[in-house]
């Protein structure tokens, strides 16, 4: 599965940097294609001359080519990449990467990159340990990054523990592995739309709603991770999709997000309206803001917003899916199936205000799946991501 994918591989200062080599060796076998990029205390471990014999391009640790000036781009290489997979990661490495302090070729590539990262931690069995070191992985693991946990024997140092990184066999059997996954979305182009919408009042002012995006982008990543190439469709929200291949497109208000979403649909196969949409907007936002002092108290006439879920059950073609959410507070039931009827869906994701584990900004949602025959599933209360899954296993089903 390796074969003519292209790899980063991503190597800093550590006495671990001599696996290196056999990890190299190992992906060119295979058929990678493997740039070496480099910290400058990595060269102190191990020679850029043997890394580039092995994988026949010149190794890459600085911006610039000293003597010809050439600048090495960080984001064409981001790009170029199907994986990067950082072997040894020093403590301070991991820390870098989790804070993006961007001062070495290595670290602007990292926070470049689209594809996935592996991380193969290697260190000294108290510095793995500290609390600096298992906070700075789980922000790894929060962006998506994977991490191939060191295995535990004599270090270095001679102590014995936890801190070796993982044999360069291990890594390209992760790496094989991920390659070999099942994609049972590829090919497939799906839109999401996620979080709240903001509709203005005056230029400091909105209505809005309590919308985290949680749902929306615990979907799109899910999605993506089968394969399908999602675009999401976001209100405003201070979540990213840990998935880097997700496409992200802000709007703020509903109208924008509908000109958006009439605009993508014709090109994709599932819609999932998972955004919580005002109805309603100002019918005249002020241009300036509205100051206590100079006015009267004021009424602020309303219009109706457009229905984005049913805008696209109504043009949507027989071999397109939209599916809804509704969030209710009483006849659950009743209600989301109407909504599903009215807005032509093929499924829709029932969740109540009710419960506490489900609706805005919680972590869990409890959820009901209603498809177009009338079929409801339930499921009980599960992360966020578990729900997501669910989700799209009942999208495939359809
Ligand atoms: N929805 C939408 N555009 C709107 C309102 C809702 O696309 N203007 C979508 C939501 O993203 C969700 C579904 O329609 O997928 C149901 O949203 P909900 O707010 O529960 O339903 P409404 O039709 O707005 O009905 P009500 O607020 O009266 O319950």
């Amino acid at each position: 599965m390796l074969s003519g994918k292209h790899i980063i591989l991503g190597i800093t200062g550590g006495i671990a940097a001599y696996k290196s080599v056999t990890l190299l060796r190992l992906l060119v076998k295979r058929g990678a294609e493997v740039q070496v990029v480099i910290t400058p205390s990595g060269k102190e471990f191990i020679t850029p001359v043997t890394l580039s014999a092995l994988s026949g391009k010149p190794v890459i640790c600085d911006f610039f080519t000293a003597n010809t000036g050439e600048w090495h781009s960080h984001v064409d290489l981001g790009l170029w990449a199907d994986a990067m997979v950082i072997a040894p990661a020093t403590a301070c490495t991991i820390a870098k990467m989790a804070h993006g302090v961007a001062d070495n070729m290595l670290v602007t590539t990292y926070l470049s990159a689209k594809a996935p990262v592996f991380v193969a931690p290697a260190m000294d069995l108290d510095m793995m340990a500290h609390p600096s070191t298992t906070a700075n992985i789980s922000l790894l693991r929060s962006y998506g990054n994977h991490i191939i946990e060191p295995a535990a024997g004599e270090l270095a140092s001679h102590l014995i523990g936890k801190g070796r990184m993982e044999e360069p066999e291990e890594i390209v059997r992760v790496l094989d592995e991920f390659f070999s996954r099942p994609m049972p979305l590829a090919g497939k182009k799906m839109l999401i739309t996620a979080g709240p919408t903001y509709e203005r009042i005056d230029p400091v002012r909105f209505i809005g709603n309590f919308s985290t995006g949680k749902m929306g982008y615990a979907i799109a990543d899910a999605a993506a991770a089968l394969g399908a190439e999602v675009t999401v469709v976001s209100g405003p929200v201070s979540i990213k999709p840990t998935q880097p291949s997700v496409k992200v497109i802000d709007v703020e208000s509903a109208r924008e997000m509908h000109a958006k979403c009439i605009e993508l649909f014709p090109g994709s196969d599932i819609a999932v309206m998972c955004a919580a949409v005002a109805d309603y907007t100002p019918a005249n936002p002020a241009t300036t803001k509205i100051k206590r002092e100079h006015s009267d108290i004021p009424v602020i006439e309303l219009v109706k917003n457009p229905d984005i879920a049913a805008a696209l059950g109504a043009i949507k073609k027989p071999d397109q899916k939209v599916v809804g959410f509704a969030l209710e507070t009483d006849n659950e039931e009743q209600n989301a199936r109407e909504k599903l009827q009215r807005k032509h869906l093929d499924m829709i994701v029932l969740n109540s205000l009710r419960d506490p584990k489900a609706g805005f900004g919680t972590d869990t949602n409890k959820v009901t799946l209603i498809d177009c025959a009338g079929n409801a599933t339930h499921f009980p209360v599960k992360s966020k991501q578990e729900v997501a899954m669910d989700i799209i296993n009942a999208i495939m089903d359809l």
